[in-house]
C-alpha cells in the first residue's frame, strides 16, 4: 500500500489523541473548579451559622452569662458536621464551648477569618453590639474527607475517559474502515487486470479455434478439389491423345485449359499447407545455403530497385521439406516486394539460437526450449498497423486489391511452419519496415 493511508492513519490517531487529551484536561478543570467552588460555599455557610451565634451571644457575652453562652454553643451541637464551638469575651478569654471527636478549643480568640487544617476549617467572627466588638465566636467544621470527594469526582472523570476513549475508538474504526477501502480498491483493480487478461486469452483461443475449423473445412476441400483437378488433367491429356495431330485448334483450347487446372492445383497446394495437410517430405536443409542458392530467384522476383542483402549465419541445419521451404522465402521475399513499391532493402538473414522462453506472440502454443535456426526476412517497406500484424497469417486475409493478393502467402507459411514445429513472429509497425522471422528447431547433426 502506498505511504499516503499510512499518513492519514496517524493523522487520524494524533486528532483523536488530542481530542481525548482535550477533554480529560477539560474534566480535570472542572474537577478543580468544583473543587474550588465547594470549599468557597462550604466557608459562606460555616460563616453564616457563626455570624447567627455571635448576634445570639452578644449579650450574654456583655453580660458575662456563662450559662446562656453554654445553651446557645451548645443548641449547635445538633449539627454533626461541628467538631468544636467557642465564644470568647473582650478579653480574648474563652467564656463558653464545646467540642468532640478528638478536637481542642483554643484557650484565646484566634484572629477573624477562615484557617483550614488537615480535614477541618476554622471560621472566626466578631460579636459586636452597636458597632463595637465584644466578643469573638469560633466554629471548626469538618471539611468534606478525601475518598468521598474522590467518589464525586470518580464519576465525572469515569464520564470524560468514556467520551474520550469513544473518541479514540471512532477514531480507529475509521482508520480500519479506510484501510480496509483502500484494500478493496487495488483488489479490484486486479480483479480488473485478470478479468482483461483473460478476455484477451479467451478471444486468442477463439481465434485459434476459428482458425482450425476453417483449416479443417478449406483443407478437406482442397483435397478432394486436387483429385478432381488431377482426374480432369487426366482427361484432358487422353483426349488430347485421342484427337491427335488432326486436331491442331482443340489443341490450344486443351493446352490453355491445362494451365488453369495447374493455377487451381497451386491454389488447392497452398490451402492445404495452411491447414497443415500437406504431404511433407522432411530432410536435413542448411538455410544459409538454401538462402543462397535462392538469391537469383529472390532478385528476380522483387525486381531491381530493391536492394538485396544477405546476412547468412547459421551453420546448423533443420528438418523440413526443401521445396516448400523454398515457397516460404520467396513468399516472405515476394510479400516484401510488394510492401516496397518504390524500392528499398531486403535483408535475408539466418542466426543459431538458443530459446529459452518462447518468442513474442507463441504463448498459447506447445513450446520446447532448445536450440533453432533463425530466418528472418525484412523490409524496409510501408510496414503494418497493430491490427493488419495481428490478422497478416489469417487464411484470406489480404489488405491487397482485388485479384492481387489470395490472402494465403502467410497463412500457408505459419501452416507449414507449425507442421514443422517451428514458429513464426511479425515484427512491424507503419513506416518502419517488418521484420518476418521463422524459427525452426535445430537437427542435431550439424551443417
Ligand atoms: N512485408 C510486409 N509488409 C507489409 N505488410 C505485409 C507484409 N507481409 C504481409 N503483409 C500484410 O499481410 C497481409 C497478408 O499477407 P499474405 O502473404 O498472407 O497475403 P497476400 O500477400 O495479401 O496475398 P498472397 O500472398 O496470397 O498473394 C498482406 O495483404 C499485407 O497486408
Ligand atoms: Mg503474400
Amino acid at each position: 500500500m502506498s505511504a499516503e493511508p499510512r499518513q492519514g492513519w496517524n493523522m487520524s490517531v494524533i486528532v483523536a489523541l488530542a481530542a481525548a487529551g482535550m477533554l480529560l484536561a477539560a474534566g480535570v478543570m472542572m474537577a478543580v473548579y468544583e473543587e474550588k467552588l465547594y470549599s468557597a460555599q462550604q466557608v459562606k455557610n460555616i460563616r453564616e451559622q457563626a455570624q447567627i451565634l455571635a448576634a445570639s451571644v452578644t449579650a450574654a457575652i456583655v453580660f458575662d452569662d456563662r450559662r446562656a453562652a453554654q445553651e446557645y454553643v451548645e443548641a449547635l451541637a445538633a449539627n454533626p458536621e461541628l467538631q468544636a464551638a467557642g465564644v470568647y469575651d473582650g478579653g480574648n478569654h474563652l467564656l463558653a464551648g464545646f467540642s468532640r471527636g478528638g478536637a481542642r478549643l483554643p484557650a484565646t480568640a484566634p484572629g477573624e477569618g477562615a484557617a483550614f487544617g488537615p480535614g477541618f476549617v476554622d471560621i472566626t467572627v466578631r460579636a459586636s453590639q452597636n458597632g463595637a466588638a465584644v466578643g469573638t465566636v469560633m466554629l471548626r467544621s469538618v471539611t468534606e474527607p478525601v475518598e468521598r470527594r474522590y467518589a464525586r469526582y470518580g464519576g465525572l472523570i469515569l464520564l470524560v475517559t468514556m467520551g474520550a476513549l469513544v473518541i479514540a475508538v471512532l477514531s480507529f474504526s475509521q482508520n480500519a474502515l479506510a484501510r480496509r477501502a483502500q484494500q478493496l480498491s487495488s483488489v479490484n483493480t486486479r480483479l480488473q487486470e485478470e478479468m482483461e487478461e483473460r478476455r484477451k486469452t479467451e478471444e486468442a483461443l477463439r481465434q485459434s479455434h476459428k482458425m482450425e475449423a476453417v483449416g479443417q473445412l478449406s483443407g478437406g476441400i482442397a483435397h478432394d478439389f486436387n483429385n478432381l483437378i488431377m482426374i480432369v488433367k487426366g482427361n484432358l491429356r487422353l483426349l488430347k491423345r485421342r484427337l491427335g495431330p488432326e486436331a491442331e485448334q482443340a489443341g490450344t483450347y486443351i493446352a490453355s485449359a491445362d494451365e488453369a487446372l495447374d493455377r487451381a492445383a497451386h491454389l488447392t497446394q497452398r490451402i492445404l499447407a495452411f491447414s497443415r495437410r500437406q504431404p511433407l517430405t522432411p530432410q536435413p536443409v542448411n538455410l544459409s545455403t538454401l538462402a543462397q542458392g535462392l538469391t537469383e530467384l529472390i532478385r528476380h522476383s522483387v525486381g531491381e530497385r530493391v536492394e538485396i542483402v544477405l546476412k547468412l549465419n547459421a551453420r546448423g541445419s533443420i528438418l523440413c521439406d526443401l521445396n516448400q521451404m523454398e515457397n516460404v522465402i520467396l513468399n516472405l521475399a515476394i510479400n516484401a516486394r510488394d510492401a516496397m513499391p518504390d524500392g528499398g532493402r531486403l535483408i535475408v538473414e539466418t542466426r543459431d539460437v538458443v530459446l529459452s522462453e518462447p518468442p513474442p506472440d507463441v504463448e498459447g502454443e506447445s513450446f520446447t526450449p532448445g536450440a533453432y535456426v533463425a530466418l528472418s526476412v525484412s523490409d524496409s517497406g510501408i510496414g503494418m498497423p497493430e491490427d493488419v500484424r495481428r490478422r497478416a497469417v489469417d487464411p484470406f486475409f489480404t489488405t491487397k486489391p482485388l485479384g492481387k493478393g489470395t490472402g494465403l502467402g502467410l497463412s500457408m507459411t505459419f501452416g507449414f511452419v507449425r507442421q514443422s514445429n517451428g514458429y513464426l513472429t511479425i515484427e512491424s509497425a507503419p513506416g518502419q519496415g517488418t521484420t518476418i522471422t521463422i524459427l525452426m528447431p535445430r537437427n542435431g547433426e550439424g551443417a
